[in-house]
């Protein structure tokens, strides 16, 4: 019975924390000048009744607004593709067709990144790209260039079933993400 009575108001207490620290975080970041508007819930039809759908991505109409959400939708594509490999390496199981869809995406999307941060666009919230890179542009290009090799050989490694391969070749794609952020982001 005790332990009921602190499970129940805990759980009470948990979703006003959670809302409070949601409703600060949305403070800080809008404070800081994101320009991007807040769209209310969407209500879909279909075969099993309405289905309410909550947007928290609102549209955006200024270009730099729209180029920084275009990249960072592409960075957490970047990323979960190679979670997606690593993961399946960690599982025993790193040459399935899932691996290697995510490795030849992996590798596209690293080769379009010089194309990603062609409009000049520093972050406006405080997470997001640093000013370097359209200050350095040669040194930018080299980590995209390196980046794209990288992705290529960890992609030849899943397709041809290079197991004693593997493990450094994610290493050393992931030592890539880690110097270009180190550099490059916030
Ligand atoms: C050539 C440089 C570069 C490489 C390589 C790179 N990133 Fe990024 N990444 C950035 C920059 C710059 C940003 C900030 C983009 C912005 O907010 O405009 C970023 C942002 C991100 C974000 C945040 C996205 C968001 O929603 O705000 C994630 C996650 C991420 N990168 C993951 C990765 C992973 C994982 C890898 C490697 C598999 C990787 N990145 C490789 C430069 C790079």
């Amino acid at each position: 019975m005790t332990a009921h009575l602190t499970f129940t108001r805990r759980s009470a207490f948990a979703p006003a924390a959670a809302a409070t620290a949601f409703a600060a975080l949305f403070f800080l970041m809008s404070a800081a000048g994101d320009s991007v508007a807040q769209t209310s819930p969407t209500i879909l039809q279909g075969p099993w009744g309405e289905m309410r759908e909550e947007s928290p991505a609102g549209p955006v109409a200024d270009p730099g607004d729209a180029a920084i959400r275009l990249r960072q939708q592409s960075m957490r594509a970047v990323s979960s593709q190679f979670r997606t490999i690593e993961a399946l390496y960690l599982a025993g199981t790193p040459f399935t067709p899932l691996s290697q869809a995510a490795a030849r995406t992996l590798h596209d999307l690293g080769q379009r990144n010089t194309g990603l941060f062609a409009v000049e666009a520093p972050r406006r919230t405080p997470f997001g790209a640093k000013a370097a890179i359209w200050q350095e542009p040669k040194e930018f290009a080299e980590h995209v260039a390196e980046f794209s090799l990288a992705t290529g050989r960890l992609l030849q490694a899943v397709e041809t079933s290079a197991t004693e391969r593997l493990q450094s070749e994610l290493a050393a794609v992931r030592y890539q993400c880690l110097a270009c952020h180190y550099h490059y982001a916030f």
